[in-house]
């Protein structure tokens, strides 16, 4: 079989992409460790306000300048709303959502996830830096969407 040479380079171009593709994915899931977000935990969507910890939303201590942040994502809001965060605090974030599919991202960090009802959705972030933090929901659901937000206020 007759292969034309720019067909060939072409051919060859596609398998060294395909290689870099699958060793930089490599890499990533299995020396740096992104996974997927873990869905192991889960809750019945309508008894979340009578189910530890989400029938005590807010944040706790549970270490040295280390938290967790229970809340709830419900249409419209966040509970609890406005919360205060020491400067250096490792927060955990619980969220879970007793209704609909809303967003949880932490404007200007890493910190965005998908509030998937059923299930208890984690993330940890450290806040170096004092400041406001805006926290929007990033998934429409409903039709007031686009008030559901809130703050996190980095004190010293
Ligand atoms: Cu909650 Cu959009």
């Amino acid at each position: 079989m007759h292969i034309h040479k720019l067909e060939k380079y072409w051919l060859g171009f596609g398998i060294i992409l395909l290689g870099v593709f699958l060793t930089v994915l490599g890499i990533s899931a299995f020396a740096a460790g992104n996974q997927p977000a873990s869905d192991a935990d889960l809750i019945d969507p309508a008894t979340v306000h009578q189910t530890a910890p989400f029938d005590n939303p807010g944040l706790h201590k549970i270490g040295d300048n280390e938290y967790e942040l229970v809340m709830v994502a419900q249409a419209f809001t966040f509970t609890p709303g406005n919360v205060e965060i020491p400067k250096g605090a490792k927060v955990t974030f619980l969220v879970t959502s007793p209704d609909v599919v809303h967003g949880f991202q932490l404007v200007g960090t890493p910190v965005n996830m998908m509030v998937v009802p059923g299930h208890i959705n984690s993330l940890t972030y450290t806040f170096k830096e004092t400041g406001e933090f805006l926290i929007l929901c990033n998934e429409y659901c409903g039709t007031g969407h686009h008030m559901m937000s809130t703050k996190i206020k980095v004190v010293e």
